[in-house]
């Protein structure tokens, strides 16, 4: 079986055990993981961090893209992914980290984030957690930094609105289904204020 198959049946098995806290059946797709990461400056970040980081469909883009003395954190709250991640990157750059999103600022050792790749299931999260996730990444975030937040609803939006001053949306249709993309930075653009 080769690996993209595997994956998928990896990633089915866990949404299955656990449907709210995946939140997806199939991994994102390629097209869209780069469209996504074309929204923010991976090449020039220093640190990234992965939320999600799921069976490592953005993982791999990261560090394909990311420069050589960069650090990339991917946080993972199953067991068995993260545990994979691990098995499957043989890669000083990566840190995988088995934890709640929640706990992200214990892991950063006080370095801010400049690209931050979110991949979190929002809408079928519990409430309190989701809340506290969200309010975890504009503290987290270097000031020039951007936020980059894949979702299959656009539900969210006013909520990251709420704590952003700048929220860019676009939408993916090379997925199943259609994402939307999110970038969110700290600073409205100089022309909106
Ligand atoms: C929609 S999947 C995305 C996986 C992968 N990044 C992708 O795009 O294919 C969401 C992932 O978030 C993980 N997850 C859910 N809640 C989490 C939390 N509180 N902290 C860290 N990871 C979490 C799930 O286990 C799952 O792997």
């Amino acid at each position: 079986m080769n690996q993209h198959v595997a994956d998928r049946l990896r990633f089915l098995r866990a949404f299955v055990a656990n449907p709210r806290q995946v939140g997806a059946v199939l991994p994102t797709s390629r097209f869209a993981v780069r469209d996504m990461l074309d929204l923010g400056d991976v090449p020039g970040a220093g640190l990234v961090v992965e939320l999600g980081a799921g069976t490592g469909s953005q993982t791999a883009e990261v560090l394909a893209r990311m420069k050589p003395d960069a650090r990339l954190v991917a946080l993972e709250i199953d067991r068995n992914l993260a545990k994979l991640l691990q098995e499957r990157f043989d890669d000083p750059r990566l840190q995988v980290v088995c934890d709640s999103a929640e706990n992200l600022h214990d892991h950063l050792g006080g370095q801010k984030v400049d690209v931050l790749v979110c991949a979190l299931p929002f809408t079928s999260l519990e409430p309190g957690l989701r809340r506290r996730i969200l309010e975890e990444l504009p503290r987290v975030l270097a000031p020039r930094g951007v936020a980059l937040v894949i979702q299959y609803s656009p539900l969210i939006q006013p909520e990251l609105r709420r704590l952003f001053g700048s929220v860019q949306r676009r939408i993916s249709i090379w997925n199943v289904p259609p994402a939307f993309l999110f970038a969110c930075a700290l600073e409205a653009p100089a022309e909106d204020r």
